[in-house]
């Protein structure tokens, strides 16, 4: 029995009560131990953490008493200046003609589940990581975390491009970084469109002066070799090729490897879009000899949105230098940018993102931690038991299984069915974000990601349990459990056979 006189032990005593040591607390939540620490002495555990240690204590410690206790430690502070410091104001202040009309107060976004295309759920530690202070982006302990975040992200593409970094911008704007600097007017570019982001770099060639051949796919077809190399011999002066490696508004993956094989053979360079694929299933730069490449940060990296990683190899480089023609954006100019991005120079040339970096770096050294191998063997593992579930409901895959990406799954929409009805009451009641179609897929498809730090098994679940009792109130013919079932028996086939694997490797090593 609890002794009245005795004060209440905070969540964090619990917590490291419940798990033995403050290092065993940082252990399980992959956090350093200072930080841990710091809880400790501040009493509290900031309110970002409590889902996670929810989690961690297998619900022994809700969140809502981490949030309470975090709420009445550090309250948070509505007002913008004391009373008395308006009386500087007074009446100018009330009166300012461009003043909102209504109170706003600090903004405190609900915890979403974040199944759709993207943004994904964002790891603890990036977010506390985020959250340090601010620092100079010429600061010389800055400058040593650029180098360590550029070999981060050179083991994430698989490359030893030297030129390997994050552009300030969101995946869109490492897209336009890949043609501005590849494209000159009048260059013949084929794009393999096969969704809507193929459709976005056509747009990309048009604004750089470039003449675009595009090839056009159905939605849902990954891009053909064959038509490529058609293209290619019809159009002998071609002198980029670009695709979409995990075309995001469809699911379907393509075969890399192979398209640039092709693309080489007519001595023709190439752009890939890896914007999805990057840290969710295999994207081997040097291995598949891509020239160009880049991806962003809010996806299976599990970081917020608003960088864009690029890789290029040195015989772009070279050929971006040697143009004689002035690259059309200032900002984009990859000859200018090398002054801070590159191997020697540390110079201005915008403010850089410093936070964000920050959590850049914190999200590649998680994936690091993970094995590369390791994180594209988890999003298979749950694509697949996704997969099962969604299937046992009845619904059925826009893409066939062979080029499916298993970070991206679409599905039909079933016939009759409300399917913007269906993503809001998800919303609403299960605080679950699903993603719709685009274009010509709109109303059509649901898209469920499984990306990064949303990839979890717990998710799958969530997902699977709450779409099935959306369409049961709906009145399908759906037998609630049956997904859950499904998936579950999906989990434990393939548990059961990497224990089998791993038994037959430790008697062949013994
Ligand atoms: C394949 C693909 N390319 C490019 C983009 C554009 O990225 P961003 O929205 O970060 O600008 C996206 C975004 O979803 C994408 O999925």
């Amino acid at each position: 029995m609890s002794n009245p006189d005795l004060p209440a032990m905070s969540c964090i005593e619990r917590l490291v009560a419940l798990f033995g040591s403050q290092a065993e607390v940082a252990r399980r939540l992959s956090l350093d131990r200072a930080v841990v620490n710091n809880w400790v002495k501040s009493g509290y555990v900031p309110a970002r953490w409590a889902m996670e240690i929810e989690r961690v204590s297998d619900g022994r410690i809700s969140a809502v008493e981490i949030l309470d206790e975090a709420g009445a430690k550090r309250p948070v502070k509505v007002k913008s200046r004391p009373d008395d410091f308006g009386a500087l104001y007074s009446g100018s202040q009330s009166m300012n003609p461009y003043a909102p009309a209504k109170r706003i107060s600090s903004f405190h976004p609900p915890q979403r589940t974040l199944m759709g295309p993207g943004p994904t759920e964002i790891h603890p530690r990036v977010l506390t990581t985020m959250s340090q202070p601010a620092i100079g982006y010429l600061d010389p302990v800055f400058v040593e975390m650029m180098e360590e975040l550029k070999s981060l992200l050179r083991y994430a593409f698989q490359t030893k491009n030297a030129l390997t970094f994050p552009v300030s911008g969101p995946g869109s704007v490492g897209m336009e970084y890949c043609f501005v600097n590849l494209v000159r007017p009048g260059d013949k570019v084929v794009v393999m469109k096969n969704g809507v982001f193929g459709g976005r770099m056509v747009e990309n060639v048009e604004r750089c002066g470039g003449v675009p051949v595009v090839i056009d796919h159905e939605w849902g077809e990954p891009c053909d070799p064959q038509k490529l190399e058609d293209t290619l011999k019809k159009n002998r002066d071609v002198r980029v090729v670009a695709f979409v490696h995990a075309e995001t508004s469809t699911g379907a993956l393509s075969d890399a490897k192979t398209l640039v094989e092709i693309a080489h053979k007519h001595d023709a360079l190439t752009i890939v879009d890896a914007v999805t694929s990057l840290g969710g299933c295999p994207v081997l730069v040097d291995e598949w000899g891509i020239d160009a490449i880049y991806s962003a940060s809010q996806k299976c990296l599990s970081c917020t949105p608003g960088l864009s990683p690029v890789s290029f190899t040195e015989r772009v480089v070279d050929y971006v230098k040697a143009r004689k023609d002035k690259i059309h954006s200032w900002f984009m100019d990859m000859n200018l940018l090398l002054g801070y991005w590159g191997a020697t120079t540390r110079t201005y040339h915008h403010t850089a993102p410093t936070n964000s970096l920050l959590g850049l770096h914190e999200a590649l050294l998680l994936l690091r931690e993970e094995g590369l191998e390791n994180a594209w063997a988890r999003h298979q593992r749950h694509h697949l038991a996704l997969k099962a579930g969604l299937e046992a409901m009845g619904l059925k895959f826009l893409v066939k299984e062979q080029y499916q990406i298993p970070q991206m799954n679409a599905v039909f929409v079933p016939e009759g069915v409300d399917e913007a009805k269906v993503r809001r009451t998800l919303l609403e009641e299960f605080s679950l974000e699903i993603g719709a179609g685009l274009g010509p897929l709109a109303g059509k498809i649901w898209r469920f990601g499984i990306m990064g730090y949303s990839c979890r098994p717990d998710n799958v679940m969530l997902c699977l349990s709450a779409l099935g009792s959306v369409l049961s109130d709906m009145g399908l013919p759906i037998h609630v459990g049956e997904a859950e079932a499904a998936a579950h028996d999906a989990y434990a086939k393939m548990h059961q056979s990497a224990a089998q694997q791993k038994k037959k490797a430790m008697a062949a090593a013994a």
